[in-house]
């Protein structure tokens, strides 16, 4: 199977090329990628010389572009290209609404033209915040709270709507928050990783009390070897597990992996929007495949943590001046 990967520089995209290539080394990988401030083309430098993957710089909001990427004899194209940090689309919600959506279009016709099946990546935040014990599922109304939310969901109802109209074949995966190697440093767990390595305070927004579900890469990775394999057309699939924890919890636990102190945890100003908790159920797609999360929150972590240890010099390049210069706006003089 010839596959291609939007975004497959960026944070899922680079840990999903590397899972497919070791262990499913009969598809043929190609990314396609536009190498903005969160994709790094040298995550997948090696695959590349070895030839394991063939490398395309393009933009999802080109057709002419992705056009001629998929005349090389594409089957699956697995979009994970999209702007993704909710603070940013605060800041700057027109490159959302260009890539999140516009460019979803313009990939879902030109997968439909070739009969070309898609599996485009969601999220979990497409619902908004869910009360206390209420978990959602597939058929919860969609609520988004934030501009890179609204992009997720209307790239949703346009897939599905392509999907009634002219029987495009898209499946659509909502997971909940992954962590794992080569995630951005603008993200909470990066981000703190960093900070706290140099010995620098790390910013809670608000109580602190908000509540996230993670997962590990590699379980993400799993499931969507599965997904590729059985796609379902016209499926919509939240991707969860149980490891639904608060923020300062995990906070807390980095403070005490990295070796540092609590007196590094600043309370500022809560994010506008603040979605309390996202929390879905995943029981259709465990149903469906037979998957279950194999990482609990804490093996998750340590994993986490441990390849941003070993890998310090992957962080340190992330420090440019774009960084800096977010940090600055988004963070003041923290
Ligand atoms: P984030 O990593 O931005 O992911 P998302 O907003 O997609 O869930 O944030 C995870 C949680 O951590 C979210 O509740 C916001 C919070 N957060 C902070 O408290 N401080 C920070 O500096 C960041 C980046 C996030």
């Amino acid at each position: 199977m010839n596959i291609l990967i939007t975004g497959g520089c960026g944070f899922l995209g680079t840990n999903l090329v590397h899972f497919l290539a070791e262990n499913r080394p009969e598809y043929h990988l190609t990314v396609f990628d536009l190498l903005t401030y969160a994709g790094t083309k040298s995550n997948i430098k090696r695959l590349i010389s070895e030839k394991r993957v063939t490398f395309v710089h393009g933009d999802i909001c080109e057709p002419g572009q992705v056009s001629s990427a998929l005349d090389s004899g594409i089957d699956m194209v697995i979009n994970l290209a999209a702007e993704t940090h909710v603070d940013r689309s605060i800041m700057y919600p027109a490159d959302f609404i260009r890539t999140n959506i516009y460019g979803v279009q313009v990939l879902a016709e030109q997968c439909r033209s070739r009969s070309i099946s898609l599996l485009h990546m969601s999220t979990d935040e497409v619902y908004g915040s869910s009360d206390d014990d209420e978990s959602f599922t597939e058929e919860t109304l969609l609520q988004p709270s934030s501009p890179y939310s609204a992009s997720k969901a209307a790239a949703d109802l346009l897939l599905m709507a392509a999907h009634k109209t002219h029987g495009l074949d898209v499946m659509i995966i909502r997971p909940v928050n992954n962590m794992g190697p080569y995630q951005y440093p603008e993200k909470i767990i990066p981000l703190f990783i960093d900070r706290l390595s140099m010995g620098l305070p790390v910013p809670v927004y608000g109580d602190g009390m908000q509540i996230r579900t993670w997962l590990h890469t590699e379980d993400f990775c799993y499931a969507m070897e599965l997904a590729i394999d059985n796609l379902v057309a016209g499926g919509i699939f939240n991707l969860s597990s149980k490891n639904e924890v608060r923020n300062i919890e995990l906070v807390k636990k980095l403070v005490a992996m990295l070796e540092q102190s609590e007196d590094l945890i600043r309370f500022v100003d809560d994010r506008p929007g603040h979605d309390r908790k996202y929390s879905t159920d995943g029981s259709k797609f465990m149903n469906q495949y037979g998957w279950m999360p194999r990482f609990d929150f804490d093996k998750a972590l340590k994993k986490t943590v441990d390849w941003y240890r070993a890998n310090p010099d992957w962080l340190k390049k992330h420090h440019t001046k774009e960084f800096e210069e977010y940090c600055r706006k988004q963070y003041g003089s923290l």
